[in-house]
């Protein structure tokens, strides 16, 4: 038995943003984005919101799948960016696309959400608690964005992607082969964003800022440092070597960070595909973005040996080995 993704699905907003435009809103330019963090556009929601990109997301893994709604039993939604406190986005989601036997709840562990989520929907199928999962990262970034701060508007992106995994009665070993996952809670203030403002009349409270706040080096160390280890972990318990791998799935935060990472790997860059270039870093929904990209345009293929990575706010990270 094992738990495979066998159906992926994506969505973007209509308006992509290139790096020109950006020189109009802050002290920036194209060149110093593209050097520094190898980022040439990122799409804005103009109106597009977590629920209808996760939905969209879903709805394209699902029919990837060949499954209808009604068939998922589990639907898993990571975002740190939810429209409203209540309900959750899993829920709203649910409603959309019509899946009226799921049990639905959101996950947040910001970057690494998406990849927290695969593990959690993985060891309820594992249990036999639930025979498939419908798992989405979703985000829009742009609202909790300053865009008045050239340390971060250039970096983020909104969009969502989407797997459909479930029990399979493979004989050979595929599926999930090994994970690690991390938090560490003292860091927090590297990376973070209050929540809103109370109205709570018996507790006044000083205004606000309800933006992300970054300090952009140190998130850049942590993960070019505990990133390879997390890889390490995940790929003993799988009981493969580095070598064994065949494309690395990470999140996409930074093409310095990546090759940071694949140099202390001693792996070849070919293996970390990319397409920050194109949509920025969209925290939870990058990985399956980027493997529904991959999926699509035939560099994924079956019996490929593959680790997916993701890290950020909290801070969390880890990584999954998977066979395709
Ligand atoms: O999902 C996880 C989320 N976060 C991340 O992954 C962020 C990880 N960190 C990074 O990607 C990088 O640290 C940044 C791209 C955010 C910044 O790049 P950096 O090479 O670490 O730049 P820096 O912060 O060391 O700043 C270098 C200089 C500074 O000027 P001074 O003090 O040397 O005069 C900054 O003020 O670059 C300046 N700078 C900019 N200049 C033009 C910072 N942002 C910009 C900008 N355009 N957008």
């Amino acid at each position: 038995m094992s738990v495979r993704i066998i159906g992926t699905g994506s969505a973007l907003p209509v308006r992509c943003v290139g790096n020109g435009e950006l020189e109009a809103l802050v002290d920036t330019s194209d060149e110093w984005i593209r050097e520094r963090t190898g980022i040439c556009s990122r799409y804005v929601s103009t109106g597009e919101t977590v629920a209808s990109l996760a939905a969209a997301a879903c709805a394209h893994a699902l029919e990837d799948a060949g499954k209808e709604s009604g068939e998922v039993e589990l639907l898993l939604i990571a975002t740190c960016t939810p429209e409203d406190a209540l309900p959750c986005v899993a829920c709203q989601v649910q409603e959309r696309i019509g899946a009226v036997n799921a049990v639905a709840f959101d996950l947040n562990a910001a970057c690494a959400g998406f990849l927290f989520a695969l593990h959690t929907a993985w060891a309820y199928i594992e249990a036999g608690i639930y025979r498939n999962a419908l798992v989405a990262g979703a985000e829009v970034l742009s609202k909790i964005i300053d865009w008045t701060d050239r340390g971060t508007c250039i970096l983020f992106g909104d969009g969502a992607g989407a797997v459909y995994l479930e029990k399979c009665e493979t004989g050979g070993q595929n599926g999930i082969l090994g994970f690690a996952q991390h938090s560490d809670g003292r860091r927090g203030p590297v990376l973070s964003c209050v929540g809103r403002q109370s109205g709570n009349p018996y507790f006044r409270q000083e205004p606000l800022y309800p933006y992300v706040r970054m300090d952009g080096r140190e998130v850049f160390a942590f993960a070019v440092r505990q990133v390879p280890e997390a890889i390490r972990e995940a790929v003993g318990k799988a009981g493969i070597g580095v070598e064994d791998v065949d494309l690395f799935v990470l999140h996409q935060a930074n093409r310095r960070i990546l090759e940071g990472i694949a140099k202390r790997l001693s792996v070849d860059m070919e293996r970390f595909p990319m397409n920050l270039d194109r949509v920025g870093n969209t925290s939870s929904a990058a990985i399956p973005l980027l493997l529904d990209e991959l999926r699509h345009n035939g560099r994924i293929v079956p019996g490929m040996t593959l680790v997916l990575s993701g890290f950020g706010a909290g801070l969390t990270y880890g990584a999954c080995v998977l066979r395709w």
